[in-house]
């Protein structure tokens, strides 16, 4: 593989999970969201809100609020003597890029200045942590909460995590047949590579199983496959309180109800 000081900042990266108390410098903090917004956007769909009063996850000082922004367009637009026609789910679509690129581009710029960061995914998928947000931060309609990204000096030193191997990432020209023993290589792959790491034990993050199943699995066994298996085998089975959640935040996607109204 190749190698550069901009790959090493990549390849080194890895979630954060404890913080030194300090509050990273404004201009540190105005650094990585200006360097955020170089990444490649649709329409600049995004809004970030700093927080920096209260408590954070992981004890880190201050937490970005990563939103997908169709408001700052309808201003503009309707500026101009337009109104958005498009339908509320292509502007979810490319909001939740344009807000993904960006955040990315956040994590990489605060790592090259020594900041570490840790995604966090009850302000995306938890309707009710989305409401919350939305309150607490005064959002006008049309801007969701896509992720929070906590962030400030890493108190800890963790190893950078496992990927997929490129067999099971990149595929040439089409998508090919898996077959069983890349299948388990892959697997084998990312659950030794969490084990070596004692990760889930570190953490105490093994994920209940509920019903009747029996749970075979022990600190010493239990690792990313599983773990993965156990949220989306058991968890958020309907949408109905996220399509509730996204109306009321002006992204009306269910079928017929172009534009929300
Ligand atoms: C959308 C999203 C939500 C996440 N939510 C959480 C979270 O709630 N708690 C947490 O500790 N890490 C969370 N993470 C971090 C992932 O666990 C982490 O990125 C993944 O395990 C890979 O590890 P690495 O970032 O150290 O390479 C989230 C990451 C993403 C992209």
């Amino acid at each position: 593989m190749k190698d550069n000081q901009t790959i090493a900042i990549m390849m080194n990266r890895k979630s954060t999970r404890k913080y030194k108390p300090a509050m990273p410098e404004p201009e540190v903090l105005e650094t990585i969201v200006r360097a955020g917004q170089q990444a490649p956007f649709a329409s600049q769909l995004y809004s970030v809100i700093l927080c920096t009063k209260g408590k954070f996850a992981f004890k880190a000082p201050c937490s970005f609020v990563i939103c997908v922004d169709a408001h700052k367009l309808e201003l503009f637009m309707k500026k101009r003597g337009w109104d958005i026609k498009t339908n509320r789910l292509t502007l979810l679509l490319l909001g939740m890029q344009d807000a993904s690129y960006m955040a990315e581009n956040m994590v990489i710029a605060a790592e090259s200045l020594g900041l570490g960061s840790c995604f966090l995914g009850e302000g995306s998928i938890n309707a009710d942590r989305v409401r919350y947000l939305a309150k607490k931060l005064n959002l006008p309609k049309l801007v969701l909460p896509m992720v929070e990204l906590v962030m400030g000096y890493p108190d800890e030193e963790a190893p950078a995590r496992p990927r997929y191997p490129m067999e099971f990432t990149m595929f040439k020209d089409a998508y090919p047949e898996l077959d069983d023993e890349t299948l388990e290589r892959s697997m084998e792959v990312m659950d030794k590579g969490y084990l070596a790491q004692d990760y889930y034990a570190k953490q105490k993050c093994k994920i209940a199983i509920e019903g009747t199943k029996k749970d075979e699995y022990s600190y010493a066994d239990y690792s990313w496959t599983e773990h993965i298996s156990r949220k989306w085998g058991q968890w958020a089975e309907s949408p109905n309180d996220l399509l509730d959640m996204l109306r009321e935040r002006g992204f009306s996607i269910e079928k017929d109800e172009a534009n929300g109204k």
